[in-house]
């Protein structure tokens, strides 16, 4: 139980494993873009995350800086928020090392994501896909963060955090870490793949056509929202309709999200009709929402040197608040400095 007050502040991240997805936007960064205005944020790019499963050196680069541009291009001002690449703030992967320390063995193979993520062929995962989590708990902790937007898939990581805050405060009989709250909020937390209403929109799914990427043009969005795959059924006019027609249900979630809109606001609207004439509005919705930020995107990543120097400069700037969290922590598990 922590009896301490701590000042509230947001922490997020997002793998720069491959390009952005309408899922990432939806169900993170827009949210990401509001919490600016209440309180204060850190923002990051967790590289360190992204090479527990292999990557490219050349392709690492390249999204991380595409990242970067996607946050910023999406709202993120970096003058209101930190943003950072995570391998250029330490404190994360040193906290991350006391939190292998702390996690049990237990906790971690019940994590679906890391189930998902090996397969069938989990001796051959790397170790570090295997403690991710621990390292997700330090990202947040490092900065006392209390508050962390995310989509609904991770949820448990999340619950893991706090259980790994709860540990370590126990065990070193200290209020020194907060208990996280999750904030998993808005009609499009899970975005679901385009082709598959049962499966997760993702970066890595085989098939382009599953996901709308936030570099995508005003055509290959259109396209791929054509060919989405439907019911023949009209849409209904209350949510409840939805309720065992998954790929009607993720269109109208992205309608929703897209417009700020409630699922039942746009049920009272397009109630009735078909996915011939949903459809179009859909990918006139999306477009007009998504050209702004891939053009923005296009226009910073010509500026490459301009998106290391604010990374830089995010860098510095958490490095005020990490260093002294961990320090701190460092004495509390008794090491001599
Ligand atoms: P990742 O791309 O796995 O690093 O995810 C970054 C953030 O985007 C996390 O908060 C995820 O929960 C969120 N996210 C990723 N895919 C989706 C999706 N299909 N629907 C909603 N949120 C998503
Ligand atoms: N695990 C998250 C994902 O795949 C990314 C992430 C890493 C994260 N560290 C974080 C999200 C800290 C929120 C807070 O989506």
């Amino acid at each position: 139980m922590t009896t301490q007050t701590f000042a509230p502040r947001v922490f997020s991240g997002i793998q720069p494993s491959g390009g952005l997805t309408l899922g990432n936007y939806l169900g993170a960064i827009k949210r990401f873009v509001s919490m600016q205005d209440e309180m204060p944020c850190v923002y990051c790019m967790v590289d360190l995350h992204a090479i527990t499963v292999w990557q490219d050196p050349k392709d690492l680069a390249h999204n991380t800086r595409e990242l970067a541009a996607g946050f910023i291009a999406s709202g993120i001002s970096p003058e209101k928020s930190i943003l950072i690449n995570q391998s250029q703030v330490p404190e994360h992967a040193q906290l991350g090392w006391i939190f292998n320390c702390v996690a049990r063995m237990g906790w971690m193979q019940r994590m679906t994501q890391f189930k998902d993520k090996a397969g069938k062929n989990a001796q051959n995962a790397s170790l570090g896909l295997f403690g991710y989590p621990a390292l997700m708990a330090a990202d947040i902790l490092v900065y006392h963060a209390t508050h962390v937007p995310v989509g609904e898939d991770q949820k448990q990581h999340l619950e893991l955090t706090r259980d790994i805050a709860a540990k370590f405060n126990h065990d070193y009989g200290v209020d020194f870490f907060p208990i996280t709250e999750p904030v998993i909020e808005g009609a499009a937390t899970r975005v679901m793949s385009l082709r598959d209403g049962s499966k997760k929109m993702s970066k890595s799914d085989p098939s382009d056509a599953s996901r709308i990427n936030m570099t995508d043009d005003a055509d290959a969005i259109a396209k791929k929202i054509r060919k989405a795959k439907t019911d023949p059924d009209a849409l209904p006019s209350e949510a409840a309709g939805l309720a065992d027609r998954p790929e009607a249900r993720n269109l109208v979630n992205i309608y929703a999200a897209l417009n700020d809109q409630s699922v039942d606001a746009v049920l009272a609207e397009v109630g009735g009709q078909q996915f011939g004439t949903f459809k179009p509005k859909l990918a006139e919705l999306a477009v007009s929402r998504l050209s702004p930020i891939s053009e923005e995107m296009a226009r910073l990543m010509n500026e490459p040197d301009e998106i290391d120097r604010i990374l830089r400069r995010g860098a510095e700037q958490a490095r005020e608040i990490t260093a002294p969290i961990l320090a701190k922590t460092y004495e509390i598990v008794g090491m001599v400095r």
